[in-house]
């Protein structure tokens, strides 16, 4: 038999995208995240908090997937769609991840909206790239990714990533990214953390 123990035989299939409302039609995954999801990842918690408690908990971001075998050979694919918005004046972002297989890259095409990609080594070297409809950015292995909405509108992203990634959150709770992106009189700033 042609297929090995570490990767799955499965049948071949296609899948319709609203890509402009960024939904995944036949997602058998929605993973939701609210912002009381996101204590502990902004600067200004206070403001969070407020948000929570005025607004009644909202979305911050969805994430719609398709089941593939999370598994070596197989690929990962997935709609992003991160809301526009501040706490206190930093932009609404993603928790961020480090891949559990570090070696592992992904491919993230944004479809709508705009802000950054924020990534990071464990050494510490960090980089943005900028997000905006038709640009597509490139996650090297070994760098954890955090995406960023500068915008007004949502900011979504089509990814695509080996099946046996995994996900490491852990390591981003401890230590978080060096640096935040905020939006001052209109003026988006990163400012690196002290
Ligand atoms: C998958 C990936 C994206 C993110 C999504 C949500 O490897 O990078 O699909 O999972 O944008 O962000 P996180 O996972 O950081 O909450
Ligand atoms: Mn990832």
């Amino acid at each position: 038999m042609f297929v090995k123990d570490e990767t799955q035989f499965i049948q071949p299939f296609g899948v319709d995208l609203d890509l402009e409302n960024g939904i995944m039609l036949d997602a058998t995954h929605r993973l939701e995240r609210r912002a009381s999801d996101m204590l502990g990842y902004y600067q200004n918690e206070e403001a969070l908090k407020q948000l929570i408690e005025s607004e009644g908990d909202p979305l911050h971001y969805e994430v719609f997937e398709c089941p593939v075998p999370e598994e070596y050979g197989h690929l990962m694919y997935c709609i992003s769609t991160l809301q526009p918005g501040r706490i206190g004046d930093e932009c609404y972002m993603t928790k961020g991840h480090y891949h559990t297989v570090l070696e592992t890259s992904e491919i993230y095409l944004c479809l709508k909206g705009e802000g950054f990609m924020m990534m990071k080594t464990p050494e510490g070297e960090w980089k943005t790239e900028k997000m905006v409809k038709g640009r597509m950015v490139y996650v090297p292995a070994y760098w954890a990714h955090r995406s960023i909405n500068t915008g007004d509108t949502p900011l979504i992203s089509f990814c695509v990533y080996p099946g046996d990634a995994g996900h490491n959150y852990g390591d981003i709770i401890e230590d978080g990214f060096p640096a935040r992106v905020f939006l001052r009189d209109k003026e988006i700033i990163i400012e690196e953390e002290q």
